[in-house]
């Protein structure tokens, strides 16, 4: 059935006067586990929640609407706290602005909704087109499911034990390549609150440390001293979480009462993904005209070098430090103009990336050059484990979050480096852990530098730090 000719059927029924109710008559009643969206508490129920969501568009007198309700309500039920089964009445003339929206032209309509990896980004939002039984809608909104989990491997057992027990932290132990429908609920229950560490049965290393032999295992490691604490309760996602509730709180309690959307102290802190002029502040004007015109598009397009340890340190190695996109040219014999060619078409790439968030006015983290001779390299290429200084390495660093990330690939064409950006943006990615001793405070690696002698050393840092950096463009970094 068309829109338009249930807009008509609608009308016919008021203006005959019979017929059932249009507004009270939904399908699915006040006790019905899918759960009744309208108009206004989508925001609320849909776009700010941290689960997937599959919604269908309806109209009660529709056939196939009443045909698909049992295997939707017993989708529901299977789903219930992993994903939200939903469904919008688009009879009711109060909702049809937002099936509308959705671009709803027949009855029903399946659509589904995944959150962005990054708190308070778009959520992905597609048409539904699989089977209408239970099982496909189960099996599709499983899949479909976010995960907040990092994936560890024997290989950074070092960096992850160095990380160690700052903070708590729980571990899934599985002997599947993916972690289930109640894993992932659990973790999205606690997403920004715990992490989660996914790792599989052949990571011996950490089986071995932990005493693992029994999939799944899920373990809390409460940080400091504590041992870890093993979860002996029964698989449902309410005791889990009040198992994990003893080192952090949930976001379901955390939010109690209050209406969902991103607070501004938490886009506040992310400003990665966030609109220039717009980090969530309502009150925030864009910038007026005059205003943007002080830094030249030139400058905003620049990547500048950071010519010392200290630099790279005091812009992209502390605790603090937000994204960096570090560019680490090779040591060759490159004699030709410019730089090696690998370098020069990346940079040519990142230039045009930079570019395109320029014109579009978009906030974007800053990126940078990085020379052979500074001994940053050197570091970096050892501890996070990237190409050997004959070669180019792309990496993006994340000092508050302990994360880098590597452009894998030797393609370095705009697409190809537009969409790794765009993946760190939206929090994908392959990951890997900054070893602690890494990123540490200018204070603490001056006091180091200091202990470890050399007067002359030391007075050079301090002379490289002085020297003023040609910063591209203050605003990117917010
Ligand atoms: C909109 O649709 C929901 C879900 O079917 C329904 O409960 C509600 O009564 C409809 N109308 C309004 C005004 O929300
Ligand atoms: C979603 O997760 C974020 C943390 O990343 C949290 O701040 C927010 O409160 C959660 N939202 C809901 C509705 O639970
Ligand atoms: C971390 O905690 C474990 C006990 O869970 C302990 O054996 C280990 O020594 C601790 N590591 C550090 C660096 O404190």
């Amino acid at each position: 059935m068309r829109l338009q000719s249930s807009l008509a059927a609608a009308a016919a029924t008021l203006l005959l006067g019979a017929g059932p109710a249009t507004a009270a008559g939904g399908l699915y009643s006040s006790k019905s586990p899918v759960m009744q969206v309208d108009a206004k508490s989508y925001d609320d129920l849909i776009r700010w929640s941290n689960y997937s969501s599959i919604i269908e568009f309806y109209a009660p007198w529709c056939g196939h609407c009443q045909n698909l309700k049992p295997a939707y309500e017993k989708a529901a039920e299977e789903l219930r706290g992993f994903v939200n089964v939903a469904a919008v009445n688009c009879d009711d003339p109060a909702n049809q602005s937002l099936c509308q929206k959705f671009g709803v032209q027949g009855f029903p309509t399946l659509k589904f909704s995944i959150p962005n990896k990054k708190y308070g980004g778009k959520p992905f939002i597609d048409d539904y087109t699989l089977g209408r039984t239970t099982k496909h809608i189960v099996g599709a909104m499983i899949d479909r499911m976010p995960v907040h989990m990092i994936r560890v491997t024997d290989k950074s057992i070092d960096r992850w034990l160095e990380d160690g027990n700052s903070t708590a932290k729980a571990l899934y132990f599985t002997d599947k390549d993916a972690p289930t429908a109640l894993a992932k609920s659990v973790a999205t229950e606690f997403w920004g609150a715990l992490d989660f560490t996914f790792l599989r049965k052949k990571e011996k290393k950490f089986c071995d440390m932990f005493g693992v032999t029994e999939f799944p295992t899920l373990l809390l490691l409460p940080g400091g001293d504590a041992p870890p604490v093993k979860y002996e309760g029964p698989p449902t996602k309410d005791a889990m979480i009040e198992f994990f509730s003893r080192a952090a709180t949930p976001n379901s309690v955390a939010n109690k009462g209050k209406k969902s959307g991103p607070k501004l102290s938490d886009t506040a802190q992310e400003p990665v993904e966030s609109h220039r002029g717009k980090p969530g502040a309502p009150a925030a004007a864009p910038t007026p005209s005059g205003q943007k015109q002080q830094v030249s598009l030139e400058q905003r397009l620049r990547i500048a070098t950071l010519g010392s340890e200290a630099l790279v340190r005091e812009r992209c190695l502390q605790p603090s430090s937000l994204n960096c996109l570090l560019v680490m040219l090779p040591e060759t014999d490159w004699s030709g103009e410019g730089y090696p060619p690998d370098a020069d078409a990346a940079l040519a790439s990142l230039r045009k990336v930079r570019e395109k968030h320029a014109e579009k006015d978009y906030a974007l983290f800053p990126f940078w050059i990085v020379t052979p001779d500074n001994p940053v390299q050197e570091l970096l290429r050892r501890e996070l484990d990237l190409a050997p200084k004959s070669e180019l390495a792309v990496v993006q660093t994340n000092g508050k979050k302990s994360q880098a990330r590597e452009y894998a690939s030797t393609d370095y064409s705009y697409a190809a480096l537009d969409n790794w950006i765009d993946d760190i943006r939206m929090g994908g990615g392959k990951r890997y852990m900054i070893p602690n001793h890494v990123v540490k405070t200018m204070e603490e690696w001056n006091r180091e530098q200091q202990q470890s002698g050399g007067a002359d050393e030391q007075q050079q840092q301090q002379q490289q730090q002085q020297k003023p950096i040609q910063a591209e463009d203050g605003h990117d970094e917010l």
